[in-house]
């Protein structure tokens, strides 16, 4: 167990790093620790410092715990904006200057509601708290309410107009504790507007930019007359009515103007029909346009720079540049086989392993089904294997190693559960030989209809006696080595499998085929279209309409303007030289 310290230290190594996206501002993570102490009061105070010192921008959380009135809080004066929440909790320091924070945008809440939350701000035992709170500057919480608990010693919250800084169309939820009346409070200032403030003296009154607005102004205003209303652009406030004169921007900031969205990677060229680079586009990152993405981030599809990529994509390079890309359908992953890893000295697939390989789509090392998978083992204390649970091996696409089938449930009729295998590599094998080997099942067809690839080691099908669609020559054209060879004996003789019209489909060239019907093919006779054999793509008629692409129908794009009698497209929608009659719909 580590202690408190090395956690603490960690910690700052985890999280004290900084960059700057524009060389005036200074950008910082910011943390997600809620009420956590990292290491001692004092470490804790270090690790806050190192992740805050000189910040203008907190990406994150901004979360300031266990500060007491000796240590030095200076360091928070810089920070201006917070993208997620504020968290001030079990803080004993008389004051915590956040003078110059305007705006805390709320992309992530605190329990999922509050973007300030002002907790426990006070020691009953040394009878001691935080009595000011002096956000003189915030004007602007785009997202979420606030929660004020536990705050005996606070004064003058209870003045605060929080309609002006809330955004009221965010339904915020509040939840504010009474402030007890022991406290000895100042009064606010006479001048503050209605009697608001964050402390005593004019330089504590409540900025109004909201409320006080005339009633031209879409959003803020920096005074009561018309000409003074901010552009719609800004947020928290403005000193004049340009988006270049917004104290902080609603959504992007890009060179010091406000924008909706920071300008586009991509442009549309309506006369090549493609796609091009935009010189002048702009990655988003925070809430600001940059051109290039700072170290260590990764650009999603929107073109905005994130620390790691959302489920269901996954990162690559592309051209230098680390990228979020799409899965096509499971994201890879990779698991360990038998003689890799903790299954190193286990000879088989068997009820104790078995779950090791979900969501797997590619198995480094081996995968082996002997007669005690199914038995399960006494001396191994391993159980009995549910059939069911070879489906487990569905979303594997690629095997390092090698298959060997020496039993196979006689519910299934065929290795359907490797569906979706289509390659195995054989650079290790079993015996020293044999890459991939089916023995002793009662199995009908092999099913194995995704499978192209066996890179090494020899074949065995062997003494499956009802097992049909074996042709020796189509091994061959897996094969990727000379010395690879193959046997096929003693399954299903032909007279039986004539019998039985165990015949390829007609959709198959006579290559032959995995097993009965369309989707079985080695190769289709005409074209293909998901996995099926088809005789012809949706050229004219049928719905989706489609394009034909190396003997494959492609779904023409759902912009394409249906066509009749003639195509309605020949190719993906934004590909170069499209032709016929293809329109954007808008
Ligand atoms: C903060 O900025 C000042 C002045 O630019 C510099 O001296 C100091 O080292 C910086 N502190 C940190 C922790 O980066
Ligand atoms: C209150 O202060 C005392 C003395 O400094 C300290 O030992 C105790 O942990 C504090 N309690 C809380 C809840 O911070
Ligand atoms: C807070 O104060 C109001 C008015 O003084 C009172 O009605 C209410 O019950 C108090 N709530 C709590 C939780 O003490
Ligand atoms: C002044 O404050 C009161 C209560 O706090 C509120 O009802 C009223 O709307 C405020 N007036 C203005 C002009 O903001
Ligand atoms: C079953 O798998 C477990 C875990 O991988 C292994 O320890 C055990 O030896 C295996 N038993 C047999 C009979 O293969
Ligand atoms: C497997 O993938 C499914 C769907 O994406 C997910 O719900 C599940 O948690 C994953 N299981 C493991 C062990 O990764
Ligand atoms: C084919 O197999 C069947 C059943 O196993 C058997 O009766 C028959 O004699 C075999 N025919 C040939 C030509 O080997």
């Amino acid at each position: 167990m580590a202690g408190p310290t090395e956690i603490g230290l960690i910690f700052t190594l985890l999280l004290s790093w900084s960059f700057c996206a524009t060389p005036e501002k200074k950008v910082c993570q910011g943390a997600n620790n809620k009420l956590a102490l990292l290491g001692t009061v004092d470490d804790h105070y270090q690790i806050l410092v190192k992740m805050y010192s000189n910040c203008t921008v907190v990406l994150e959380n901004l979360e300031i715990t266990y500060m007491t009135e000796k240590h030095d809080l200076s360091f928070l004066r810089s920070i201006q904006e917070v993208g997620g929440y504020v968290l001030i909790g079990i803080n004993s320091a008389p004051s915590i200057p956040l003078e110059n924070l305007r705006i805390i945008r709320g992309h992530s809440l605190y329990d999922d509601k509050f973007a300030l939350a002002v907790l426990s701000n006070s020691n009953s035992s040394i009878g001691q708290g935080m009595n000011q709170l002096p956000l003189t500057s915030l004007t602007e919480i785009l997202k979420g309410g606030i929660k004020f608990t536990g705050n005996n010693h606070l004064c003058n919250m209870e003045t605060i107009q929080w309609t002006d800084i809330l955004n009221m169309k965010s339904q915020p939820k509040n939840e504010i504790q009474n402030f007890t009346s022991q406290r000895q409070c100042k009064k606010c200032d006479p001048s503050c507007h209605n009697g608001s403030c964050w402390g005593p003296g004019p330089q504590n009154c409540q900025t109004m930019t909201k409320v006080i607005c005339a009633e031209q102004c879409s959003g803020r205003c920096k005074g009561p007359k018309p000409i003074d209303c901010c552009n719609e652009h800004c947020a928290a406030g403005c000193t004049g009515p340009k988006p270049t004169d917004c104290l902080a921007c609603k959504d992007f900031q890009d060179e010091g103007t406000c924008k909706d969205a920071c300008p586009r990677l991509m442009l549309y060229d309506p006369n090549t029909h493609q796609l091009a680079p935009n010189p002048d586009g702009k990655y988003s990152f925070g809430a600001t346009c940059i051109k290039i993405c700072p170290h260590n981030y990764v650009v999603t599809d929107h073109g905005a720079c994130v620390r790691t990529c959302s489920p269901g994509t996954y990162e690559v390079d592309e051209g230098g540049v680390r990228k979020c890309k799409k899965c096509d359908g499971l994201c890879p992953k990779v698991c360990n086989g038998l003689g890799m890893g903790p299954l190193t000295n286990v000879l088989s697939i068997n009820a104790s392993n078995i779950d090791s390989f979900e969501n797997c789509t590619k198995i480094s090392g081996g995968v082996t089904i002997l007669p005690t998978t199914f038995r399960g083992d006494q001396h191994t204390k391993t159980p009995v294997l549910d059939p069911v649970k070879l489906n487990v091996f569905r979303t594997v696409k690629e095997i390092t190693g090698y298959l060997v089938i020496q039993q196979w449930p006689e519910s299934m009729s065929s290795l359907s559960a490797f569906e979706n295998l289509e390659v195995i590599r054989g650079r290790t094998k079993q015996q020293g030989a044999f890459s991939f080997a089916v023995t002793q099942t009662k199995i009908t067809h092999l099913g194995l209809r995704s499978l192209r690839e066996i890179s090494d080691g020899d074949v065995v099908i062997g003494h499956n006696q009802h097992l049909c669609y074996t042709s020796h020559d189509h091994w061959k054209r897996l094969f990727k080595s000379e010395h690879q060879s193959v046997r096929v004996t003693a399954n299903a003789n032909a007279t039986t499998c004539a019998n039985r019209n165990s015949t390829c489909d007609e959709m198959c060239t006579a290559d032959g085929c995995w097993g009965p019907g369309p989707t079985m093919c080695f190769v289709c006779k005409h074209y293909s279209r998901k996995k099926h054999c088809v005789a012809s793509c949706n050229l004219l008629a049928g719905e989706p309409r489609e394009y034909e692409v190396n003997k494959t129908c492609a779904e023409c794009d759902p912009e394409c303007l249906l066509m009749n009698d003639t195509q309605t497209c020949t190719g993906p929608m934004m590909a170069a030289h499209q032709s016929l009659k293809c329109f954007l719909s808008h």
